[in-house]
């Protein structure tokens, strides 16, 4: 298709994604075979037939037993490395990645073996692949406050030797039962440290969440935010107030979030005036990376090419570059 390779040269940037969730089946088996780990799978089909989710518990189940096989800086290194060649190929220009380091302590690995692979390959492709990046530490809400305090004070020691990437926080993890305001207090400390903010709300939880990851939390963007839309007077405030939305269809159709990408609300809430982005949330377990939602969007929702347009902008413009770096790949 003659516009699949025009979508691909839009200059865009991916701002929702889990590096945890961009391992393939693949690259699983191969770090099980380096690091002496066994699955509970016979091989990559096995895995990939595993990846029948109905909600996002049943996801995170998975997304979480799989990242086991991460344990060395080489590992980390990989992972991130095999992403940015995905990226490249869908056209972003920079990229917004999310880590769990609560993921990775709690199995004995330390937090600097992780910055140290992730690192390595984000500085590494801005010279050979001409991606930017920064990275989002991100707590796990169905772990307490308490615990992301403490994952927040073993981090800040690395602060300076990663200034150039680790510029952010997020919240990811179970929504329902989790409502943002339980971070309240780590999340002031972090606004207090300078760090930008992000919170993922509204995927399954209720627009409730949206609204408290907004006055409570004081985020900058909204991760999905879909739900948003059940309160039109929320939905008018973002709108009102430009808060960009890192929405991702294919996740949502795999979780169960909509039923089919005909009903996603992703082009009512752009063609309200939302600042709505397209991203992947989790590639390797969602069945497709940035450009194949927006592909798959643009099919099930008739997007014009203005709107596809305006999409991509929207991800540079919702992105945490400065505004003149932002100017120059538009
Ligand atoms: N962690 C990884 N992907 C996630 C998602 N879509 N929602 C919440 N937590 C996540
Ligand atoms: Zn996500």
């Amino acid at each position: 298709h003659e516009w699949h390779a025009w979508l691909r040269a839009l200059p865009k940037a991916e701002l929702h994604l889990h590096i945890e969730g961009t391992l393939e089946p693949e690259m699983m088996f191969e770090l099980a075979g380096r690091n002496g780990i066994v699955l509970p799978y016979a091989d990559v089909q096995a895995v990939r037939d595993a990846y029948q989710f109905t909600d996002l518990q049943s996801f995170l189940d998975l997304y979480y037993a799989g990242a086991g096989v991460l344990v060395t800086e080489q590992d980390f290194y990989d992972l991130t490395m095999a992403y940015l060649r995905h990226a490249q190929a869908d056209g972003v220009v920079h990229a917004e990645l999310m880590f769990d380091p609560q993921t990775h302590t709690q199995r004995g690995i330390a937090l600097e073996t992780v910055f140290a692979g992730l690192a390595r390959a984000l500085r590494e492709a801005r010279d050979t692949l001409g991606i930017s990046s920064y990275l989002l530490l991100s707590f796990l809400r169905h772990l307490s406050e308490d615990e992301a305090f403490a994952t927040l004070e073993a981090a800040l020691p690395l602060r300076e030797a990663y200034a150039d990437l680790w510029i952010g926080i997020g919240l990811d993890s179970s929504e329902r039962g989790n409502p943002p305001e339980k971070f309240a207090r780590v999340y002031g400390r972090c606004a207090e440290l300078g760090f930008r903010l992000v919170a993922h709300a509204g995927e399954e939880g209720p627009p409730a969440y949206v609204r408290s990851a907004l006055d409570t939390l004081k985020v900058a963007r909204i991760d999905h935010g879909v739900r948003s839309s059940e309160d039109p007077a929320l939905l008018q405030d973002l709108i009102r107030r430009r808060v960009p939305l890192t929405v991702c269809p294919l996740s949502n159709l795999k979780l169960g979030v909509v039923h089919h990408l005909r009903n996603h609300n992703l082009a009512k809430l752009l063609r309200a005036g939302a600042v709505v982005t397209v991203n992947s949330d989790d590639p390797a377990y969602f069945g497709g990376y940035v450009l194949d939602n927006y592909i798959a969007s643009a099919d099930a929702l008739d997007l014009s090419r203005d709107e596809l347009v305006t999409l991509a902008a929207n991800s540079l413009k919702a992105s945490f570059l400065p505004p003149a770096e932002q100017a120059g790949l538009l």
